[in-house]
C-alpha cells in the first residue's frame, strides 16, 4: 500500500484530489471550519433520509459541487474510538469496492486531536481492502484495487500522522505476506516455500537466515518434530531468521510459529469437510514472517530470533502412528495418542532450541486447537503467559493494535490430564479444555525463560465465502515488539 500524509486545513478538503475523497466524521456535529461545500452536502442528504451520523452509515456521491474528487464517500464513525475510526474507514473503502477507484483520499473530521492509532489503522483498513489474492488465480488480476491512500490532516496532528504512517505501512505489509503466505494452497506453500520465502526476506532487508533441512535436525535430536514430518514426501525446514537491531550482548525477543503447510490429521485422518482449511495450519509461521516484515521496516532497537518448524502432516506407510513413543529434543519422550495432535509435537522442540539465544522472552503463536476456536470464536485469539506483565504487554499490544486477544489459564490442575502409562506425557488429554492442555503441554518445554503462547485457531483465518487469511496476529506481534525495545 503506497500511503502518505497531506497536511490541509479543514475548509480546503474539497480542494483534494484522487479517484474518491472519504469523509470520516465522529460524533453528531460537523466542525464550524468544515470545507463549505462538505458540509451542505452532508446536510442535504441528511435531509433527503439518506445518511446520518450514526456509526456504520456511508454513502457514496459523484460530482458534487466544490469538490474537486469525481467521488465523495461519507462515513460515520459515531465514536472517536480507534476501532469506529477503522470501521468507519472500512465502510467508506466498501462503497468503492468494484469502481475504478486505486487512489483515495482520507480525512478524518470530528476525532478532536488525532492520535498516531488513527493513521495507522486507515492505513491498515486500505489496505486490507486493497489485498486481493492473485497468485493461483489469474483471473483475478483484472479487478481494480486501491492501492493508494492520501490522509489528510490538519498541521496540528502532523506529528502524530507520521508515526502513525510508519506503523501502518509496516504493519500493512506484514499483514499483506502473512496473508499471501496463508492463503497459498498446501502444493504451492510448502516447508521448502517457506525457507525460500525467508531467503528472500533476508536477502532484501538484512535478516540473517538459517535453514536446517532434515539431517540437521535430527543432529540436533528433535524427535518429535521429526516424527510429525515423517509421514510426508515433502522435506521438512527448520527456519531460523534475525533482527539484530540492539547490541549483540542483548538478550532477544523469539518468535515460534507453527508451520504445518497442511494438517490431514496424519493417521488420526481428519473428517473430510472443510480439510481444505487446512492449508491455514501454517498461520502461525505466516504471522512470525509477517512480523518481521514489519520490524526491518520500523527497525526498533532489539534483537529478534523467529524459528519457524514447517512440515505436513500426512498419513502414510511411514508415518507415526497412534501408541508411538518419541523423543524430544529436551529428552522428555511422548506418547502420540493423537497424530491429529502434531502441532505442539513441533513446537515443543522449537521452544527447546529457543533456550540457545538465552532469551529475554519467547512467544509461539499457532493454529493449536479447534478447543480455542470454540472458546473464543473468531474474535480474539487465546493468549497464554508465564507471567502477569507478559500477559499485560501481549494483551496491550493487542488492544492498540485492534487485535485483540485474551488470558487464559495455566492452572497446574490441568496438567493431570497430559499423564501416560507409557511417556513423560501424552500429546492430549480429554476433549474438555482442549485449548489448555495443548498449553500445558507447551509450557513443560519452556521451562527456562519467559514464555507467552497465542493460540491463533479462530483468528488466523475466516471459512464460508469470504474464506481466506486474516493476516492476524501481525499486528498484535509488531506492537508486543515494539514495547520490549522500550
Ligand atoms: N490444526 C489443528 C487445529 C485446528 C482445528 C485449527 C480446527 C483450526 C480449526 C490442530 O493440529 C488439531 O488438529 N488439533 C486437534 C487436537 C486434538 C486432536 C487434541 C483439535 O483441535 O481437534
Ligand atoms: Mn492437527
Ligand atoms: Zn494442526
Amino acid at each position: 500500500m503506497d500511503a502518505r500524509i497531506q497536511t490541509i486545513s479543514l475548509d480546503k478538503l474539497g480542494a483534494t484530489s484522487a479517484d474518491a475523497l472519504i469523509l470520516v466524521v465522529a460524533g453528531d456535529n460537523l466542525p464550524a471550519q468544515l470545507d463549505p461545500s462538505l458540509t451542505q452536502a452532508i446536510k442535504q442528504a441528511q435531509k433527503l433520509s439518506d445518511f446520518d451520523l450514526k456509526a456504520g452509515k456511508a454513502l457514496l456521491l459523484h460530482g458534487v459541487a466544490g469538490i474537486k474528487a469525481p467521488r465523495l464517500v461519507l462515513a460515520a464513525s459515531g465514536k472517536t474510538s480507534l476501532k469506529a475510526a477503522r470501521a468507519a474507514v472500512t465502510s467508506g473503502l466498501a462503497q468503492c469496492k468494484g469502481r475504478a477507484v486505486r487512489h483515495v483520499a482520507v480525512a478524518l473530521v470530528g476525532f478532536g486531536a488525532l492520535e498516531a492509532g488513527h493513521v495507522e489503522h486507515a492505513i491498515l483498513a486500505a489496505s486490507d481492502a486493497g489485498y486481493l489474492y492473485r497468485t493461483t488465480k489469474p483471473s483475478a488480476s483484472k479487478e481494480p484495487m486501491v492501492e493508494r491512500i492520501t490522509l489528510l490532516v490538519d498541521k496540528a496532528d502532523a506529528t502524530a500522522a507520521r508515526k502513525g504512517l510508519a506503523l501502518g505501512v509496516a504493519v500493512a505489509s506484514g499483514v499483506t505476506l502473512a496473508r499471501e503466505l496463508a492463503n497459498r494452497p498446501g502444493n504451492h506453500c510448502t516447508p521448502s516455500h517457506l525457507a525460500d520465502q525467508a531467503r528472500e526476506l533476508g536477502k532484501q532487508h538484512g535478516l540473517k537466515v538459517e535453514v536446517l533441512d532434515r539431517r540437521a535436525v535430527e543432529k540436533l535430536g528433535m524427535g518429535s518434530f521429526l516424527a510429525v514430518a515423517q509421514g510426508s514426501d515433502e522435506p521438512l525446514r527448520f527456519i531460523v531468521m534475525r533482527y539484530d537491531g540492539a547490541a549483540r550482548g542483548k538478550a532477544p525477543v523469539v518468535l515460534v510459529g507453527k508451520g504445518i503447510t497442511f494438517d490431514t490429521g496424519g493417521i488420526s485422518l481428519k473428517p473430510g469437510a472443510e480439510m481444505d482449511e487446512m492449508k491455514f495450519d501454517m498461520g502461525g509461521a505466516a504471522s512470525v514472517f509477517g512480523a518481521m516484515r514489519a520490524i526491518v521496516e520500523l527497525k526498533p532497537k532489539l534483537n529478534v530470533v523467529a524459528l519457524i518448524p514447517a512440515c505436513e502432516n500426512m498419513p502414510s506407510g511411514r508415518a507415526v502412528k497412534p501408541g508411538d513413543v518419541v523423543t524430544s529434543m529436551s529428552g522428555q519422550t511422548i506418547e502420540i495418542l493423537n497424530t491429529d495432535a502434531e502441532g505442539r509435537l513441533i513446537l515443543c522442540d522449537a521452544l527447546t532450541y529457543a533456550e540457545r539465544f538465552k532469551p529475554a522472552v519467547v512467544v509461539d503463536v499457532a493454529t493449536l486447537t479447534g478447543a480455542c476456536v470454540i472458546a473464543l470464536g473468531g474474535v480474539r485469539s487465546g493468549m497464554y503467559a508465564s507471567d502477569d506483565e507478559l500477559a499485560a504487554s501481549l494483551s496491550t499490544a493487542g488492544d492498540l493494535a485492534l487485535d485483540p486477544c485474551w488470558r487464559m489459564p495455566l492452572d497446574d490442575d490441568y496438567d493431570e490430564m497430559l499423564k501416560s502409562n507409557f511417556a513423560d506425557m501424552a500429546n492430549i488429554g480429554s476433549r474438555a479444555g482442549g485449548s489448555i492442555t495443548a498449553a500445558k503441554f507447551l509450557q513443560r518445554y519452556a521451562g527456562t525463560y519467559r514464555w507467552g503462547h497465542l493460540d491463533i485457531a479462530g483468528t488466523a483465518w475466516k471459512g464460508g465465502a469470504a474464506k481466506g487469511a486474516t493476516g492476524r496476529p501481525v499486528g498484535l506481534l509488531t506492537h508486543f515488539l515494539l514495547s520490549q525495545a522500550g
